[in-house]
């Protein structure tokens, strides 16, 4: 039996400019895991594979997935990367705490755990830069534009700036910051908000433009902020996106009263994280206040909070 992980992750500045080329950072989210379980089996047909995920209700055969089918498309891509003609039977497990549609990057973590997994389980792990490549060719699938930052941040599991195209780049963190991620109960749908941010980009260009310049800044200043420890600023800066954001117009009422809650209790600042009209919120906290902005957060209309350190 082989066993892999991956992590979720964060956006802390720059998400929907990113995948007009604009940079973003991103952190992965150790907290909340998918993990994936191969077992060969001692009957069955040569290269079969069987897959279970009972978190999302999901159990297929390989052979008869479609050929848009996420979890049968990482399955064929890691058997295309390891060029394995036929092999024995084997049993795919999923499990994941992350929840689905919920921008912290369920789909890559999926797919970078079973990456891992299948990977190992042939005794020939796959790098870290093919995981990404691998994962990214999935996310397609979910969104018909991903910038790649989510299977990058993921496979890489650390913190990054990225720019679409572009080598990715690890930064250092030079002092702990805590964050708390508050699930707004309602899920991201990642196509769909993308897909209205490009419908509006193509009527206002310009306008629209002039707002991915201004958090490609935003994520420029926050790795400086980040590299020099001064995490205030990176306060400022997530409040700053989270304007942005709004002028997208991908908070909703919900995660408008969770970010002022935040605030109001004390958060160095708040932003909605991934692709928004639902999801995540994530508030940049003290950790002596972590308590009592959970709570605000949750009077706000948070379903769940959960205290991460990024280091
Ligand atoms: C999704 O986690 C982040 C978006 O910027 C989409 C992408 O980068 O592919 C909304």
């Amino acid at each position: 039996m082989t066993r892999a992980r991956a992590p979720g992750k964060v956006i802390l500045l720059g998400e929907h400019a990113v995948v007009y080329g604009r940079p973003a950072i991103a952190v992965p989210l150790p907290e909340l895991l998918a993990e994936a379980e191969i077992e060969a089996l001692t009957r069955g047909p040569s290269g079969e594979i069987w897959i279970d995920a009972p978190d999302i209700r999901y159990s297929a055969r390989l052979s008869e997935t479609a050929s848009d089918d996420p979890l049968g498309l990482v399955l064929r891509l890691g058997r295309r990367e390891l060029g394995l003609g036929a092999h024995p039977p084997l049993h795919l497990s999923v499990t994941s705490a992350i929840p689905v549609a919920s921008g912290l990057g369920s789909g890559a973590a999926v797919s970078v755990a079973i990456l891992r997994a299948f990977g190992e389980h042939f005794a020939r792990p796959f790098p870290a830069d093919r995981l990404s490549e691998l994962a990214f060719e999935v996310e397609k699938i979910h969104h018909g534009t991903p910038s790649g930052i989510d299977n990058t941040v993921i496979a890489y599991e650390q913190p990054v700036y990225f720019v679409r195209g572009r080598p990715i780049e690890v930064f250092r963190i030079r002092a702990p910051f805590h964050l708390l991620v508050a699930d707004s109960g309602r899920p991201s749908p990642t196509a769909e908000a993308v897909g209205a941010v490009r419908r509006e980009w193509q009527l206002r260009p310009q306008h629209y433009e002039g707002l991915f310049d201004e958090a490609g800044r935003l994520a420029e200043a926050g790795r400086r902020a980040i590299e020099a420890g001064e995490i205030e600023a990176l306060g400022t800066l997530m409040d700053r996106n989270q304007t942005i954001l709004e002028a997208l117009a991908l908070v909703t009422p919900t995660l408008r009263n969770m970010h002022s809650a935040a605030r109001a209790a004390g958060a160095l600042g708040a932003k909605i994280s991934g692709a928004g009209l639902g999801g995540n919120l994530i508030a940049l906290i003290r950790p002596e206040d972590s308590d009592r902005i959970a709570q605000a957060l949750v009077a706000g209309g948070a379903r769940r909070v959960i205290l991460t350190e990024v280091r």
